[in-house]
């Protein structure tokens, strides 16, 4: 991490005992040990409730590996309060890339210390008489809170310890007490994929509405529970509280879901049975130290792995960090830094290598259908250590050939473009998806009409790379058996970034995406490439947690309903002004926007159309932040745009500022961005199917300072469905202290460039 500057304050405060409250003073922490020894916090919100006394806790699995029990006893109840601390922590560090050139980590922490007696059941006996005694044990583990301005992260940590040493977790039973019936913004909790449909509802809505949320298709799906949520979930109080729950920091440990409480649970579902569309809840009892919350609490459910518990631990160790967000102003849920602040500083000595991308590539058109990964149609599989390409009859719609990426590159080129990607390159396509093949690919051996040497010497030429394509299909036994191979002939054709994906049901059979194990894969993959200088988007993978802030090299991930989707049958018009609520959160998206041709009949097969209009599509380089962008459609399609592909030619990604101007989930967002390293800004507004009317304020240009502005609106009559292309550019002098008032469409949004004179 280049660490130009920073201060740390390290230093004991003066606060009631269990109670800390944000460094201004509007958020408010209350930790106390119920008379059952339960762990239990509350947090408010300028004196009003935001999460109501909720208990903390984690049921242990029989381990039938611990040497010196039959049963560990869970991590519930029966605790005492041994020790607090309290202190404050005020830091200013440099991300590799980001929102803003600084970011500021300011937050008052408690830190408790509990201990917990309780009896233990031993083997006893000389060998051939084996005999069981109760023994009193007494274990310690320290719950952390931090408490920011913006929200609270709290961690469970588990110091080493001869009572308390390697433990299987249940379950997590983390408790998050809303105070109403907000209204969230919710996925179906699953264990496999994010890739739904954002709902709308009531939290006593969510029961009635799972019906309908689960009823799509994805190559994986394991739904959990009808009240079974992911994270990060936005709410909306009645009274205007915005509210966020996600997780920080998920190393080494499974992805965690929420389970609503309502008015009608009996139980909470604690195991899969089955991995179809249907949730089949399959109530196993709980401990009998956890007692059903009250209505609107939801309850931490993490993702098992193939045994179907959640977690193998060996202190000294921690869970992630679980926030919560809140604030009266939703412009405040964008800007927050709470989830990169939570996890740990850079980890990566040298970030020299790590660079903002904008790239195209070799990809839309076989997502929408016209072309293909796969090189033969000749045999309906293959095996790699023995099928012959070279003598394999190709069926023609190959896309990855040598002439396509050729014109990709040219392309790219001109354009000012980093990278292009170029999915299909290598062997394997065939029979790659949904088949549980272990030996799906081998990362290295190239289809005979794709030139590897002789295409990176090219792109080289032209000063372009190629990037790098690893669908795992989710063999990540696979992969990793590979990677090191893979890397290398990535670093001996000079490709800095590889896409990876996980389509499919995961290999080790029964293992989930957001499992420990799969979490460590992810993570493995991470630390690897950056070994070899290589920066990673990985499709599919968890959701984000922050971890980007630890290794900078994760520049992407896609794991939410991408733009493949408006292939699959279309996203809704306000799902990108919900994503940078949810998704974003935990870290930059590669959504892949810039569908200029939203009507996907006009040059396929295909009779799928991208809810956008082209002035919303320029909008998502802004409102959608990542380091890593894509202009995903056809060259041909923006040579016949050419005048609003200028401002993906022209816009940056990566930024010393970001203004959210306005912002309201589902409905729009409007935001302004500093280019890094220059005095040049960018606008972008997007909105839901209801059209908006920006009123965009220039109070944060220099004042006295001339800017060359340049605006891309949709037309007057442009509407996502019946006039997606219709835009103008206008051209104007303007300096700060102005206001722009910009229409924007149904399903459209407006690109502002601002270029200081
Ligand atoms: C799903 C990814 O999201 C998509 O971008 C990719 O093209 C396919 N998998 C094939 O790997
Ligand atoms: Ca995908």
């Amino acid at each position: 991490m280049r660490k130009l500057f920073w201060t740390m304050l390290m230093m004991p405060v003066m606060a009631l005992a269990g109670n800390v409250k944000s460094p201004s003073g509007n958020i408010e922490l209350k930790f106390s040990v119920d008379d059952a020894g339960r762990p239990t916090y509350e947090m408010s919100f300028k004196g009003r409730d935001v999460v109501r006394p909720s208990h903390l806790g984690l049921e242990l699995a029989k381990d039938k590996h611990a040497s010196k029990g039959y049963r560990e006893t869970d991590l519930l109840k029966g605790f005492v309060l041994e020790d607090e601390k309290v202190s404050t922590f005020d830091e200013t560090w440099k991300p590799v890339w980001g929102e803003t050139a600084t970011i500021r980590n300011h937050y008052n922490e408690l830190a408790v210390t509990l201990k917990q007696t309780v009896e233990v059941g031993k083997y006893t006996g000389d060998g051939t008489n084996l005999g069981l005694a109760l023994v009193p044990q007494v274990r310690t583990i320290i719950i952390r809170f931090r408490v920011y301005d913006d929200g609270i992260g709290f961690r469970y940590e588990f110091p080493q310890q001869e009572e308390l040493n390697y433990f299987l977790i249940q379950e997590e039973r983390t408790e998050f007490a809303m105070a109403g019936d907000h209204t969230a913004w919710w996925l179906p909790g699953d264990y496999d994929t994010q890739e739904q449909e954002t709902q709308e509802s009531k939290l006593s809505e969510i029961r009635a509405r799972m019906a309908k949320a689960v009823n799509w298709d994805n190559s994986s799906v394991a739904v959990f529970s009808p009240t079974g949520v992911q994270t990060s979930l936005q709410m909306k109080s009645s009274d205007g509280l915005y509210i966020n729950i996600h997780e920080a920091a998920c190393a080494d440990y499974a992805t965690m879901h929420l389970e609503l409480v309502d008015a009608q649970t009996k139980a909470l579902t604690t195991r899969l049975s089955g991995g179809s569309n249907a949730y089949t809840p399959n109530p196993k009892e709980a401990s009998p130290d956890f007692e059903l919350p009250k209505p609107f609490t939801f309850v931490s459910h993490l993702t098992p792995d193939a045994t179907g518990l959640k977690g193998a631990m060996q202190t000294p160790c921690e869970t992630p960090w679980r926030t919560v967000m809140v604030s009266d102003d939703a412009r405040d849920m964008l800007s927050s830094n709470l989830i990169l602040n939570l996890n740990e500083p850079c980890k990566l000595e040298d970030t020299s290598w790590i660079h903002p991308t904008k790239y195209c590539g070799v990809w839309w058109e076989m997502i929408v259908g016209k072309s293909s990964w796969h090189y033969t149609d000749d045999v309906p599989s293959v095996k790699l250590s023995t099928f012959n390409y070279q003598r394999s009859t190709p069926h023609g719609r190959h896309a990855a050939n040598n002439e396509k990426v050729k014109r990709y590159i040219d392309f790219a080129a001109k354009n000012g473009l980093d990278e292009v990607l170029v999915e299909g390159w290598n062997i394997g396509w065939e029979d790659w998806a949904n088949m549980w093949k272990r030996d799906v690919f081998d990362f290295v051996t190239p289809y005979p009409d794709f030139d590897i040497k002789m295409l990176n010497d090219y792109a080289h030429s032209k000063g372009v790379k190629l990037l790098m394509h690893h669908e795992t299909s989710s063999s990540s036994q696979n992969y990793e058996r590979h990677i090191k191979e893979a890397y290398e002939l990535m670093n001996r054709y000079g490709y800095d970034a590889v896409k990876t994906g996980y389509v499919g049901d995961i290999i080790p059979r029964g293992d989930h995406h957001y499992s420990q194990s799969m979490n460590n894969h992810y993570l493995y993959v991470v630390k690897e490439a950056a070994k070899h200088h290589i920066m990673v988007n990985a499709h599919e993978a968890t959701r984000p947690t922050g971890l980007c802030r630890t290794y900078p090299n994760l520049v992407g991930n896609e794991s939410a309903r991408g733009t493949e989707y408006e292939a699959f049958g279309g996203s809704r018009p306000d799902h990108t002004c919900i994503l940078p609520f949810t998704r974003l959160q935990g870290g930059p998206m590669d959504y892949t926007p810039g569908i200029f041709v939203t009507k996907l009949s006009e040059w396929s097969d295909n009779t799928s159309w991208a809810r956008i209009t082209i002035a919303g599509s320029l909008a998502l380089y802004l409102t959608m932040y990542s380091p890593l962008q894509m202009a995903a459609d056809l060259p041909e399609h923006y040579e016949k745009f050419d005048d609003a592909f200028q401002f993906i030619r022209d816009v940056a990604c990566d930024w010393d500022d970001s203004r959210y101007l306005e912002a309201e989930p589902a409905d729009y967002i409007t935001v302004a961005r500093k280019a890094k390293g220059t005095d040049n800004w960018f606008i972008g507004g997007k909105c839901d199917e209801n059209g908006h009317t920006a009123v965009v304020k220039l109070d944060f240009l220099d004042k006295g300072r001339k800017y060359d502005c340049t605006i891309y609106a949709d037309a007057k009559d442009a509407h996502y469905e019946t006039n997606p292309q219709a835009y103008i550019i206008t051209k104007k002098v303007v300096k700060a202290g102005q206001t722009l008032n910009i229409k924007e469409a149904p399903g459209g949004g407006f690109a502002v460039s601002l270029i200081a004179k």
